[in-house]
């Protein structure tokens, strides 16, 4: 429908607690999705959170078969989640970079669950509950991290893998992190 500002680390509204989704299959709630899609298509997004523009709901959207601001990872199955739960499986976990669309141009090495069970709903009602790992699972703690007021620099215990997208991969489109 419309593709809409992204808010950049700064911005107060990124910060919030996301309020839970009572109403399921309203046309709120799929203008919003709708909102999410296209701001994320624009933007070549891996996935975006309804915080990132503004909307104080816990929705995440995220997956792609390519992206060409990660050209490396996996596809992940493309995913409307709301209201979500994650729940760490193991204590292991992976170290991997990430940006965010709320970060444009900065790259870091973050530190995520390997594996996780993820729990929410989709944008009926309906029960999703799954079990991820590797890149989907960066994904989904990433984008759910939104919902809590977190974004990837937070989560960053060395500060010597922090930096420019342009210094760290000059290789990468630069199209694909502005
Ligand atoms: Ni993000």
């Amino acid at each position: 429908m419309t593709v809409r500002q992204i808010l950049k680390m700064g911005d107060a509204r990124l910060l919030r607690i996301a309020k839970p989704v009572e109403q399921f299959d309203s046309a709120e709630l799929h203008a919003l999705i709708a909102d999410l899609s296209d701001t994320m298509a624009a933007a070549n997004g891996a996935g975006i959170a309804a915080p990132q523009i503004g909307v104080d709901l816990a929705v995440v959207l995220f997956g792609f078969d390519h992206n060409q601001r990660y050209p490396d990872a996996p596809p992940v199955p493309r995913t409307v989640l709301i209201n979500p739960q994650i729940t760490p499986l193991g204590d292991a976990e992976d170290d991997g970079w990430e940006g965010c669309l709320s970060v444009p141009g900065i790259r870091a090495m973050v530190p995520r669950w390997s594996r996780i069970r993820y729990t929410g709903v989709d944008p009926q009602g309906q029960v999703i509950d799954r079990v991820a790992e590797g890149f989907h699972a960066r994904v989904v703690q990433h984008e759910c991290d939104h919902l809590i007021g977190k974004l990837f620099p937070m989560r960053v215990r060395d500060f010597s893998r922090f930096g420019y997208t342009e210094v760290l991969f000059p290789g990468l489109d630069p199209r694909s992190d502005d």
